[in-house]
Order: C-alpha cells, then structure tokens, then sequence
C-alpha cells in the first residue's frame, strides 16, 4: 500500500510516499523559511498562499521521486490539526480533491502524532515496545506522553510558557541571529563552553511540566549586562552553549523523572528540536546510564515533513477505518488530556 501523505500545517509544504511497513519510498518538504526570515517569523497569509503555489507540484514530485503516478496512490494521509488554520486547510483540500477523483480513503492526521511517529519511521518495531515514553518539542509544543498503544496518549508534563523551540528562537533573536532561530543558536553553541554560565532551570517541584520564559529573561538580563562589562572572559559561544545546556537538561531531567514515575524503559523524542545535537547527546547519555532504550528520529524526519503523517495514518488504515470527505480542520486541538 502506498500512502501519499501531505503536510502545511506552517510553513513547509511537504509531500511523502510511504508503504504500510513504513519504508519511505519518497519524502519532499518546500520550505518557506527564507520567504519569512525577513519578518522574524512566520506571516500566516503568505504561509496559505505559498501553499497553494506549492501543493501541487510538491505531490507531483514526491510521486515522481517514488516511480509512480497518481494511479499509484492506494491512500491519502493529511495534516488536519492543530496549525495555521490557512494553512492547513490548503493542504485538506488539495487532499480531499484527491482522495475523491482517485476513489481512495483519506485520514485526517494530527500534527503531534505525526512528531511522534517520526520515530516508528526510524524504527518500526516500536510498535511491539509499548507503553512508550516520548518527548514532543517543537516551535509550538513542548509535551511528555505515554504511548500506551497506536492512537492511545496520555499527557503527563507540558510547558507552563514557552515552548523548548520558542525558547531556541526567542534566545537567537537576543544574540541577533536570523530565523529560524534554534539551528543557528545551536551552531554558534557548538564551540561554546556550557558550564560558564549558570542559568536557573526551573524544576517546578515534582511536576513533569517545563517553564522557559524565565530562562529567556535571564538571557536578555544577561547579555545587557554582559554588554556593560565588555571583560571579553565569556564569550557569546560560551553564553550560547550555557543557554542550549539549560534547555536541554530541563528536557532530558523530565524525561528521566517520567520514565521512574511510569516505570518505562523505552523512549522516544520527537519534534524540531530532536535535531539538536545537544538534546540527542544528553538523551543518549541518559538512556544509557539507567539502561533504556533510546530511539531517535532521523535528522530530516525531526523538522515538519509528510512521511511522519503518512506514518501515523498506518495504524488505522491497516484496520480498515479512514474519514468521511467531510472532516473538518482545527486550527488548535489538544492530542490528549492531561492525567488527572
Ligand atoms: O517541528 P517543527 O519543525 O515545527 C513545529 O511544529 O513547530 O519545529 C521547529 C522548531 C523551531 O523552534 C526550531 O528553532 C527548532 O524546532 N529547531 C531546533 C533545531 N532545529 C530546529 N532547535 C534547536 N536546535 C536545532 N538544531
Ligand atoms: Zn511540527
């Protein structure tokens, strides 16, 4: 079976090919970042009409890259929820067009667990190591679930403020660098020293929930101060990896804690900011020490794509169930609720 998956839920217009045993035949993401580098961020409207332009062609070549045409297409997996609603409703349209003139079924896919699924994609026998643990920590969410089974969560900690991703962009434009502001704080963190400033973390007691926007002020305190001192001893680097070191030790400390709390010993991360290198090292050093099983999703899978949705689809497309052409589109919807 060949899953054609589509995702604009922001500002990537992505298109996938994946089978029902999770093999990715193909996978395209057009980005938009450069088109809205020059406002700080993401403008909503030039987003959806981006989409438009690119939805399409972006289809065409991802059946291309995967040696098929649109007879090929067995069944279509989209982003319905949570997003710019703009947006996503291009990506709905352009899909439930599809699903009708092709006669195929059609799932509606929430954004989050197609994050979370970006880990079956890079290894698929996660299905039969439930429950599970994941991380989600993107631009726009920053969450601990426990996976019990394919489409069962629960909620156990999510970010009181900011989201990890925010964090990483709001503490780019503090030290002046352009957006996307985490993968370039990141790299300017690379040569840095992380233990030369001692930003706080905020613990909030035995709470599985993250807070970021005091670390960000005291970023901001920070380099005005340090603009004062000029003494040249830390450098921006070193100001950088401190920076990066609060945000992923609050990360990998959470995700520790939940794992003793549920007693599970198989994790997952998943979202825009798996990709940073610090994260991915400090969660493996983690797993290691307390002996449970990391897995990780592949560097091009972590950022927004379509191969994570057609991914999350597979379950209940295998057990026969799909949407009416009728589903609707949630600019904001929670995966799961919080355990009470
Ligand atoms: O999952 P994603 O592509 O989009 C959302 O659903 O939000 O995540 C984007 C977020 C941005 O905040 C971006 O700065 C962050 O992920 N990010 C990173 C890195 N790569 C992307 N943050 C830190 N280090 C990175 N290497
Ligand atoms: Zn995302």
């Amino acid at each position: 079976m060949n899953i054609l998956g589509i995702e604009t839920s922001c500002d990537e217009t992505a298109a996938a090919i994946v089978t029902e045993s999770l093999l990715v035949r193909s996978s395209v993401i057009a980005s938009q970042a450069e088109l809205h580098a020059k406002y700080g961020g993401v403008v909503p409207e030039v987003a959806s009409r981006m989409h438009v332009e690119r939805v399409l062609p972006v289809v065409r070549e991802t059946l291309a890259d995967a040696g098929l045409d649109y007879r090929g297409i067995d069944a279509i997996a989209v982003t319905n929820r949570p997003g710019l609603l703009g947006a996503l409703l291009v990506g709905v349209s352009a899909a439930k067009a599809l699903a009708l003139s092709l006669d195929v079924p059609i799932v509606g896919v929430h954004h989050i667990e197609g994050h979370l699924y970006s880990n079956f994609l890079s290894d698929p026998t996660l299905s039969e190591a439930f429950p599970i643990l994941a991380l989600v920590a993107s631009g726009g969410h920053t969450q601990i679930y426990r996976m019990d089974n394919h489409g069962q969560y629960t909620l156990l900690g999510r970010t009181r403020d900011d989201a990890a991703g925010e964090a990483f962009d709001k503490g780019a434009r503090l030290f002046g660098l352009p957006y996307p502001g985490g993968p370039n704080l990141s790299r300017l963190a690379e040569t840095g020293n992380p233990k030369a400033v001692d930003f706080p973390r905020a613990w909030l007691g035995d709470s599985l929930d993250f807070s970021f926007s005091g670390l960000k002020t005291s970023l901001r305190n920070y380099l005005i101060k340090e603009e004062a001192r000029q003494d040249g001893k830390t450098t921006r680097e070193d100001i950088a990896a401190s920076y990066e070191e609060a945000i992923t030790d609050a990360l990998t400390e959470k995700m520790r804690r939940a794992a003793v709390q549920e007693k599970i010993r198989t994790l997952c991360v998943a979202g825009g900011v798996a990709a940073n290198r610090r994260l991915k090292a400090k969660m493996t050093e983690m797993c290691a020490r307390s002996g449970y099983r990391l897995v990780m999703p592949a560097f091009e899978f972590c950022t927004d794509n379509a191969a994570m949705i057609a991914a999350a689809a597979v379950p209940r497309l295998l057990a026969g169930k799909s949407d009416a052409l009728t589903f609707d589109t949630f600019a904001s919807q929670p995966l799961a609720t919080m355990r009470g």
